[in-house]
């Protein structure tokens, strides 16, 4: 809890608007939020149609916290793009599949932050607002759900994606191997395990920062 309270004191600090939790859907997850004098705003974990987090959704509902999806549209999974249902629709609206995908969250009450690296995709993703799905429509999409997931790092994977600094037990030398804070990962990884001579996962860690 320790964490949570000191982002607690960011709010009341004024230093931040809201706070919430990513990727903690433990059975832990009540005691935080119980114990929460702020109750986390979002919880931010993966969610699309094929995975749509009910049983996730009704345990928030007494915080009144709300999902925010990270993957809303699969990655970009193609089988999930085309969906005859989303295709369907998508004629119905006059919008793309996607846009069918993305108005699906609003409606079932998701924060959604899709990704891309396309102008009109990104210009798209923003155009939802002037269309709602109908009740059944919104059934049809649920029905979708199955439990399918596009993202399967192993706990170890996710550590050295995740993990905050730590130096070589050895020597100790990452601390000092990038002190520019380099943001392009794989170089970072690169040049802490030049400095490394241990070559162990600390430094790997570490590398990360
Ligand atoms: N908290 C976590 O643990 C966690 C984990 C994973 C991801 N995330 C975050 O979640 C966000 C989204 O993740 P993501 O990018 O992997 O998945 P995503 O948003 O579900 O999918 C992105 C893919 O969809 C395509 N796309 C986006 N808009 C489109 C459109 N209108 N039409 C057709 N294709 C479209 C993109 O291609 P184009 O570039 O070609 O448009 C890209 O290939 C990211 O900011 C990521 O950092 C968080």
């Amino acid at each position: 809890m320790g964490a949570w309270r000191d982002m607690e004191k960011a709010v009341a600090q004024g230093k931040v608007r809201s706070i919430g939790l990513s990727n903690f859907e433990s059975d832990r997850l009540e005691e935080v939020c119980e114990a929460a004098a702020i109750k986390p705003a979002a919880l931010q974990v993966k969610c699309h149609p094929y995975y749509q987090q009910n049983d996730l959704k009704k345990r928030l509902a007494p915080y009144g916290t709300v999902i925010e999806s990270w993957y809303p549209i699969g990655h970009g999974d193609a089988g999930l793009i085309n969906e005859p249902v989303f295709t369907g629709l998508a004629k119905k609206y006059g919008k793309t599949n996607v846009q069918i995908i993305l108005r699906w969250h609003i409606q079932a009450g998701n924060v959604i932050f899709p990704k891309s690296t396309n102008p009109q995709h990104i210009r798209d993703n923003f155009d939802i607002f002037d269309f709602a799905l109908t009740a059944e429509e919104m059934d049809k999409i649920a029905a979708l759900d199955c439990g399918k997931r596009f993202y399967h790092a192993t706990l170890e994977e996710q550590e050295r994606e995740l993990a905050g600094p730590e130096d070589c037990i050895e020597c100790g030398a990452c601390t000092a191997c990038c002190p520019e804070k380099i943001a392009v990962k794989d170089l970072v990884r690169e040049l802490a395990m030049q400095q490394c001579q241990h070559r162990s996962r600390p430094a790997y860690v570490s590398a990360l920062r």
